[in-house]
């Protein structure tokens, strides 16, 4: 099984990329599945039911999200029969929505899993308990199960890498929004990657214009961020093959599109 992973879609920069690009990946890799990271896709700041469908349309399957599941307020009106789509699962009980869903390809099932991490972020549950809680239930059914950990300290994404290796056949960070260079295999067979990077702006910070974060950082004011519409964009991604018998990992690689970085066909 392949899966293609792109990283925090920022705005509509971001929205283009995956728009343009995705085709000519999923050429490329040829994926069974494409799971999008959507939690920056309206503005920088949540998603809506427009863009959920778009993203479906333009070729996603599955949409994660994070921290910034809950800013657009209409996430409340779909997200519960938003079937493709899964927030971080530790958040309280009774919470809308849903952290894991089994996604099913040629009668196989991927078991794609949110979590958030609470370092440096709000306090929610604990994700490693959570993550033990949801492996146990999606092994009953399936070998093959994705973990998107949402979160900002490398240290905790490192720790739940080595938490579920061999437990799960690849488990990606997101957040931080900058691509790291340390996608591996661990011991026990799972990919992991401590985080994949943005998909958006690219001559910003991490997605956000410029002027504004340097003004933030020159006054210590209150700035309101704004994505900028126009400019130069990027697309940051992994592929991850999983071994069909053992659910465990035979690759993963690093996905980098910017005019640094040209996508070779
Ligand atoms: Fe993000
Ligand atoms: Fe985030």
């Amino acid at each position: 099984m392949k899966i293609l992973f792109i990283g925090d879609v920022v705005g509509k920069p971001g929205r283009e990329m995956v728009r343009e690009n995705l085709p000519k990946l999923k050429n490329k890799f040829q994926p069974d599945v494409t799971i999008v990271n959507g939690e920056n896709a309206a503005h920088g700041k949540g998603i809506t039911q427009k863009i959920y469908n778009q993203l479906l349309e333009w070729g996603a399957d599955v949409i994660t999200l994070g921290n910034h599941a809950w800013d657009k307020k209409e996430v409340f009106e779909f997200i519960d029969e938003a079937e493709h789509m899964v927030r971080p699962a530790n958040f309280p009980p009774d919470t809308p929505g849903k952290g894991m869903l089994f996604h099913e390809i040629d009668g196989k099932k991927l078991a794609v899993i949110n979590l958030q991490g609470r370092t440096f972020l709000p306090p929610l549950d604990d994700p490693f308990r959570k993550a033990r809680e949801l492996i146990e239930q999606a092994r009953k059914k399936t070998p093959y199960i994705f973990v998107d950990f949402h979160a900002e300290a490398t240290s905790e994404k490192q720790a739940m890498g080595w938490f579920v290796d061999g437990k799960v056949s690849g488990i990606v960070g997101t957040h931080t929004h900058v691509q790291t260079s340390d996608d591996r295999i661990l011991p026990e067979g799972t990919a992991y990657i401590t985080d994949v990077g943005m998909t958006g702006p690219y001559d910003g910070v991490l997605g956000v214009q410029k002027e504004d974060v340097i003004r933030k950082f020159l006054t210590g004011l209150p700035v309101r961020f704004e994505i900028p519409e126009q400019g130069r964009a990027q697309l940051a991604a992994v592929f991850i093959k999983i071994n069909k018998t053992t659910g465990l990992a035979e690759k993963i690689e690093r996905i980098l599109i910017n005019d640094d970085h040209p996508f070779f066909q």
